[in-house]
């Protein structure tokens, strides 16, 4: 009998504010890219987002330009996925505003990113920091996203996006697709390397908690090699071990090994070679990342072709949910 499951789709989003962190890539980009071998996958520079903390204008153009670039270095192939620039898809803002009127003040209350980021800018609690999960919520309804590949530290806005959407289905019929989360086993969390209790974050006032996926290899072996450990000597997966457990699942992630394995490789050894052994798995990891970027970034006119014909692929998926949202709430058509 003739297979008709519909191949599933994935939709996910980064954002462009500056150095990508081996946090981003372990915790999404890598599986981007392995996702996009057997799904239909559509991966969003979310510079929308962005803006919810103010950027500077020229910063921002070059960063997501740069993050674009990147997202093709990390192995992103513009022919298989659909790549491209949030603005550049008016839908996202469009299907933002109609689903936050069915989005409860009190659920946006909760989110915790929005309680840290308004604690961390006091100055600048606007609007659109508050109602920034109804447009991510809208980001991953447009393209009917089966799978959402994010860190942990999305779950909670991924659930919002859940409830949105059965929230209009049950009023409207089945409009959207009810996405799953998608969150890897090893470096869901990649932690600070100076305070493993604190998540790694390219806002870090510390450089040396975390790592750039550009950064030059001795850097990045400087940075293991500083990494706050414990004062016991096992390399062993266990609680209360924080840096170690960090450690641990970095090098899982970029080796495949698992943590018996690493405990088992590193048994008798001391946290030196530990360290530096991680350092050399993640450079050998990002080097041809770094390189392929550094050729990207000099052929402004490719990237350019590819962000162009990404915009149009998504338009014209977005549009197509956007519409039928439209007809279902009321709007009279055009
Ligand atoms: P952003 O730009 O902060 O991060 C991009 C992705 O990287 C993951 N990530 C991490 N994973 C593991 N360890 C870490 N230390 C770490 N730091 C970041 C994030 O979980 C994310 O998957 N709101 C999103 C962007 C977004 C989006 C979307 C994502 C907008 N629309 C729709 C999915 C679907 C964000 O700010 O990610």
């Amino acid at each position: 009998m003739e297979n008709t499951a519909r191949k599933k789709i994935i939709f996910s989003g980064i954002q462009p504010t500056g150095i990508m962190t081996l946090g981003n890539y372990l915790g999404a980009i890598k599986n981007w890219t392995l996702l996009q071998e057997e799904y239909h996958c559509c991966y969003s520079i979310v510079n929308q987002h962005a803006i919810t903390v103010r950027q500077d204008p020229k910063a921002l153009r070059e960063n997501t330009l740069a993050a674009y670039a990147l997202i093709l270095a990390c192995g992103i192939d513009p022919e298989k996925s659909i790549a491209f620039i949030q603005s550049h898809v008016s839908a996202h803002a469009e299907l933002s505003w109609a689903l936050s009127c069915y989005t409860q003040f009190g659920e946006l209350s909760r989110m915790t990113q929005f309680k840290d980021k308004s604690a961390k800018h006091p100055e600048n609690v606007n609007a659109g920091l508050f109602t920034y999960p109804v447009l991510m919520a809208a980001d991953i309804l447009l393209y009917q996203a089966d799978l959402v590949p994010v860190g942990i530290d999305q779950k909670q806005h991924l659930e919002l996006a859940r409830n949105i959407a059965q929230r209009f289905n049950g009023i409207y019929g089945n409009v959207f697709t009810v996405p799953d989360g998608y969150i890897p086993k090893a470096a869901a969390k990649v932690m600070s390397l100076q305070d493993p209790t604190k998540k790694m974050s390219k806002s870090d006032d510390n450089p040396k908690s975390f790592i750039g996926i550009l950064d030059q290899p001795s850097t990045i072996i400087k940075k293991f090699k500083s990494a706050v450990t414990d004062s016991e000597t096992c390399v062993c997966y266990r609680e209360g071990k924080d840096g170690i457990n960090n450690l641990m699942s970095i090098y899982s992630a970029v080796t495949g090994k698992d943590y018996d394995a690493i405990a088992a490789e590193f048994e008798g050894k001391g946290y030196g070679d530990f360290k530096v052994a991680v350092g050399e798995a993640v450079v050998e990891e990002l080097r041809p990342i770094r390189e392929r970027y550094e050729q990207l970034m000099q052929d402004k006119a490719y990237l350019e072709s590819c962000y162009r014909a990404g915009a149009e692929k998504a338009s014209s998926i977005a549009g197509r949910t956007l519409e039928k949202v439209y007809k279902k709430i009321g709007f009279l058509p055009k």
